[in-house]
């Protein structure tokens, strides 16, 4: 099911909030590379370079997608563009198997030593935390970095949770950031864990299955 009314705050250009098609798999990369630059655990992982953030996050996410056949997309599209969207992982699938590791190393390897060991570190600390329950993984969700605050990471994260319980199931994240635990909390998502990854403050969270 679409969603293709206006957006909410100013912004009167309709948005349509739908699955990711294949070809937008480029532009969804460098929405999430953009979205994401300045957030703590990219600063903490990448440096404190902008463009190598980018980059090395642009990679990373690039070689994601490359790998996990089984994650799901969905996407806000303005114009015919991808403004904003979220990864999903459907139960069962949000941890990565040895062969999906072995395939992701060409992209891990291109970010250069200090920033591999960082995010091994940064991926390891969440899947000590991965709840043993069956849940859907929700992540990485971006908009792009000029349009955040208009509303379109709501109406994305409105699509995930109606997905969420006309399926019954249940919900699981993280974030870095304490103004993205207000947002979640939005959603029906409550804080389970607080750990410091690499150094970074970050919030553990879980929106319980609903009939
Ligand atoms: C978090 C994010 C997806 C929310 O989408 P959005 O379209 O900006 O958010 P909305 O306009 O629908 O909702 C606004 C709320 O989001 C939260 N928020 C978090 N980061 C924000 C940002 N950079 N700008 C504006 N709001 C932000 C606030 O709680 C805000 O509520 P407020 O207006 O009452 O303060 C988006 O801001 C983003 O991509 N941030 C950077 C990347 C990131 O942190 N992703 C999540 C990783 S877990």
């Amino acid at each position: 099911m679409t969603d293709t009314s206006g957006p909410n705050g100013t912004d009167s250009d309709p948005i349509e909030v739908r699955d990711l098609r294949a070809d937008e798999i480029p532009q969804a990369v460098a929405v999430i590379a953009r979205g994401m630059r300045d957030n703590p655990l990219h600063v903490a992982a990448y440096g404190p370079d902008p463009d190598r953030r980018l980059r090395c996050h642009g990679r990373l996410v690039g070689g994601m997608f490359g790998v996990s056949p089984a994650m799901r997309h969905i996407c806000a599209i303005r114009n015919g563009a991808v403004v904003g969207l979220t990864g999903v992982a459907p139960v069962d699938t949000c941890r990565l198997s040895t062969g999906q590791k072995v395939r992701l190393l060409p992209a891990l390897a291109a970010l250069g030593p200090s920033a591999v060991a960082k995010v091994l570190s940064w991926t390891g600390t969440w899947s000590k935390h991965d709840p043993n329950e069956p849940h859907v993984h929700l992540g990485p969700l971006a908009v792009d970095a000029a349009l955040q605050g208009r509303g379109i990471g709501s109406r994305i994260m409105r699509e995930h949770c109606r997905r969420l319980d006309a399926a019954g199931e249940s919900g699981y994240l993280e974030t870095d950031k304490a103004a993205n635990v207000a947002f979640y909390e939005r959603f029906g998502y409550t804080v389970t864990a607080e750990a410091e990854v690499i150094g970074v403050p970050n919030w553990f969270m879980r929106r319980a299955a609903r009939t």
